[in-house]
């Protein structure tokens, strides 16, 4: 009993103390403060109040230039995330959970979105050197003032767009199946290839979707990020991603309760027992205890 009252007053402040101090040097836990950065970067890109699913490496509105890379900066329409890629617009509707190996993301075209007769006729225009279609990506072809588009093989769907143009639309299959491109013909005056994902382009080729959802539906790209395993190590460590902006933004592992790093968080032994460092306070702990206790006994 004495014992346990000796070892409740005088070792468990030594205990505390000692944690502490090691773990400044173990740059882990208990004393270290959240970083303005951790805090910055640990928040999904948020329009208006509504948290969306994107973060790293996309930046922009509430997310600080350092928490991204140059080219993925987002903004706010309304309450959806817009990204630009030369002078077209893209709504941002989902992001892939951080992990995967080539992280995506849901893109829709702003001049398509909900409406199919843009004011202007102009190509999809991604920049591969940030983001490229997903597998499975197909093209909807539309079709704009056109004298007859007609074919054997399938009937086409149009749809007015007003008293004077019309449009016309086909899946990728339906289009390989079409022998002369009807602009080069002189069928019809414009043509827009419109990517939809693969699942909606096969429901538009069974007829079990319309147009609308499906180009509102968006199609997938995938993030073009050197940088990606490091991230995912990151984020696997307790960390939040992003760059170094005033040293040629290399990347930056932002953490919690430790000093932030260009690898992974140390020392975050309450939510990563298999952290590198192997020693964390709770077993310093334990083994001060021991060696009290043997002490004690003789
Ligand atoms: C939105 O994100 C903020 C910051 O990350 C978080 O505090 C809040 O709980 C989130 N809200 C919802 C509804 O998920
Ligand atoms: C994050 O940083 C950006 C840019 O500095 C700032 O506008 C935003 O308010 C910050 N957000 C938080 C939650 O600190
Ligand atoms: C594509 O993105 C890269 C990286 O941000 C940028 O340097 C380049 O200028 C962009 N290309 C075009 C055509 O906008
Ligand atoms: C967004 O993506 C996540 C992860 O891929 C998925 O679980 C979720 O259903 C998607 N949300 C929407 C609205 O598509
Ligand atoms: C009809 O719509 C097209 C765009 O699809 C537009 O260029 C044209 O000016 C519109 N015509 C009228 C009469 O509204
Ligand atoms: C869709 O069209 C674009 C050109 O606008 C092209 O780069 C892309 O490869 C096409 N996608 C498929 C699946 O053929
Ligand atoms: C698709 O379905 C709609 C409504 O069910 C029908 O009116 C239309 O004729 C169908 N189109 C084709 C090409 O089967
Ligand atoms: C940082 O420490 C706090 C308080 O001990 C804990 O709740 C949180 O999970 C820790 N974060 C990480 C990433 O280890
Ligand atoms: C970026 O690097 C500089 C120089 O090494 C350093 O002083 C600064 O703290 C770093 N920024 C962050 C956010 O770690
Ligand atoms: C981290 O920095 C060290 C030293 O500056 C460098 O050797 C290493 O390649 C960097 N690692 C990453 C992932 O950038
Ligand atoms: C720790 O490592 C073991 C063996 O490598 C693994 O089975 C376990 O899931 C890991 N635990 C955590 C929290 O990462």
């Amino acid at each position: 009993m004495n014992s346990i009252v000796l070892f409740q007053s005088s070792l468990i402040p030594l205990l505390l103390i000692t944690s502490c101090l090691l773990s400044i040097n173990l740059q882990s836990s208990l004393c270290a403060a959240e970083t303005v950065e951790f805090a910055n970067c640990s928040q999904p890109i948020i329009c208006e109040g509504v948290n969306s699913s994107i973060s790293y490496p996309f930046w922009g509105a509430n997310r600080a230039d350092y928490c991204g890379k140059s080219g993925f900066q987002v903004t706010c329409q309304d309450t959806d995330p817009m990204i630009r890629m030369g002078s077209m617009d893209f709504r941002i509707l989902n992001m892939s959970a951080s992990g995967a190996a080539t992280p995506t993301v849901t893109v829709a075209r702003e001049d398509y979105w909900n409406n199919i007769c843009p004011l202007n006729y102009v190509a999809t225009n991604i920049n591969f050197s940030l983001l490229t279609y997903a597998s499975g990506v197909q093209n909807v072809s539309f079709f704009y003032g056109c004298s007859s588009l007609v074919t054997t093989q399938f009937p086409v769907n149009s749809q007015a767009c007003n008293s004077t143009v019309t449009t016309s639309y086909v899946t990728q299959t339906q289009a390989a199946k079409i022998p002369v491109d009807p602009v080069e013909s002189r069928t019809c005056t414009n043509k827009v290839l419109v990517p939809v994902s693969g699942t909606a382009s096969q429901a538009l080729d069974s007829n079990t979707t319309d147009i609308k959802t499906a180009i509102d539906g968006g199609f997938e790209l995938d993030v073009l990020n050197d940088d990606t395993g490091h991230c995912n190590n990151c984020v696997a460590s307790g960390g939040v991603c992003g760059q170094n902006i005033t040293t040629n933004a290399p990347f930056m592992c932002f953490c919690e309760n430790s000093s932030s790093t260009n690898t992974t968080c140390t020392g975050n032994s309450i939510t990563n027992p298999n952290s590198s460092s192997g020693i964390n306070p709770s077993t310093l702990s334990l083994i001060f205890i021991y060696i009290y206790l043997s002490y004690k006994k003789y």
